[in-house]
């Protein structure tokens, strides 16, 4: 099997399963893709959390991006990729003094989710700050990927965002407002709604340099239709031009989500009760998002013929190790299993449970590839 050029099981041959494949190629072309959609003055801070390779995001970072981050550890990795300080927020409904302080450090800019965090990062010295607005209404595939509803721990209700940014006001550089509705989101619906809630702030607030949008736009994950790219950049620019704000959309998934490959191999085929469980090498340690989200990934095999109906699953002792039901031409113990549209919240996401170590991950670019982080060595983890 082939990506993006390369043979698969020449990398295997290499570096061992599980194994993360990343196409710098691909992440490119998405990014530039949105940035050139993007007809009005904005800036595009990539969301770290959907993933955080260092070459990735240094990568990103040499086309113009900024940065989303969740943590301190994330404004180090910014500065060290060389994003310039005001194109980084730092976000996140309960950052550490720490990670205030972090911030403060280097100038970003903090999206503030309370009143305390205010008084937090006065103390750290920090000043340059947004405000996160819960609009009310939320978005995204699934329960857990919506970030804005009434009954969610994110942002602030509009009325309190509009007073703790006047409270602000001449002490600190007031940049503007903040919203992030939802993931994996498909349809412009919910952007318009959320900017019908900002725009009113905006005025109300007498005008602000930055709107920020957030992340959310999807990806098809093998399913029909793209995220209307066009029509969100219309409603986004749209409002850039009336209010006269530089825009920042906080982009994951749009621009790794695709770029991304988990190759597996299957340990054991075994029948039971008349089903038939094709059992991997790469657990939910792995690839946590079908476990969390009942997220199903596309599956790419190199055997051809008849389709047969069959149960992935990997090595970890839970039943929510479980990556879907699927229909595969035969599938034999020792052969590559890829899934497919892993990038953003895949290596990200991935932990040591059932003492596994962390896997692989290799770039694939120009035709090429290259190992960006090499297979955890357990032993060295454990007994130093
Ligand atoms: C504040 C914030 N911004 C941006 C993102 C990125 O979202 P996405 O990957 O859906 O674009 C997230 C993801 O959870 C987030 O919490």
């Amino acid at each position: 099997m082939r990506i993006a050029g390369i043979d698969v099981s020449e990398v295997v041959e290499e570096f061992g399963t599980p194994t993360y494949l990343l196409d710098m190629d691909r992440v490119r072309e998405n990014f530039l893709r949105l940035d050139k959609a993007l007809n009005c003055p904005h800036t595009i801070a990539y969301a770290y959390k959907a993933n955080h390779e260092p070459e990735l995001v240094r990568m990103l970072s040499s086309l113009g991006s900024g940065a989303t981050v969740p943590s301190g550890y994330g404004v180090m990795l910014a500065r060290w990729a060389g994003v310039p300080p005001e194109k980084v927020v730092l976000v996140g409904p309960s950052p550490s003094r720490g990670d205030l302080a972090e911030a403060a450090d280097y100038g970003v800019t903090v999206s503030l989710e309370s009143e305390s965090e205010a008084r937090a990062l006065r103390d750290v010295g920090g000043t340059s700050v947004m405000v996160r607005v819960n609009p009310g209404l939320g978005a995204g595939a699934h329960p857990s990927l919506v970030t804005a509803g009434p009954g969610t721990k994110f942002g602030l209700p509009p009325e309190r965002a509009l007073s703790l940014l006047r409270s602000l006001k001449g002490e600190m550089n007031t940049r503007g407002f903040h919203t992030h509705v939802g993931s994996q989101i498909m349809s412009v619906e919910p952007f318009i709604s959320a900017l019908e809630v900002l725009r009113s702030l905006v005025e109300q607030f007498g005008g602000v340099e930055v709107l920020d949008l957030g992340g959310g736009l999807g990806i098809p994950y093998g399913g029909s239709g793209e995220f209307p790219l066009g029509e969100y950049a219309e409603i986004v620019c749209g409002a850039s031009k009336e209010l006269g704000v530089h825009i920042f959309v906080e982009s994951g998934r749009y621009i790794v989500g695709d770029a991304g490959y988990l190759i597996a191999r299957v340990n054991y085929v075994k029948e039971v009760g008349g089903r038939k469980w094709i059992l991997l090498d790469a657990g939910m340690n792995d690839l946590l998002r079908p476990a969390l989200y009942g997220a199903k990934h596309r599956i790419l095999v190199d055997s051809e013929g008849p389709e047969e109906k069959v149960l992935i699953a990997g090595p970890v002792c839970e039943s929510a190790d479980f990556f879907g039901e699927y229909d595969l031409p035969r599938v034999r113990e020792g052969d590559l299993v890829v899934i497919a549209d892993v990038g953003a919240y895949g290596f990200s996401m991935a932990s040591r449970y059932n003492l596994r170590p962390l896997p692989a991950v290799v770039a694939l670019e120009g035709g090429g590839y290259r190992l960006l982080r090499e297979r955890e060595n357990f032993g060295r983890a454990i007994f130093g």
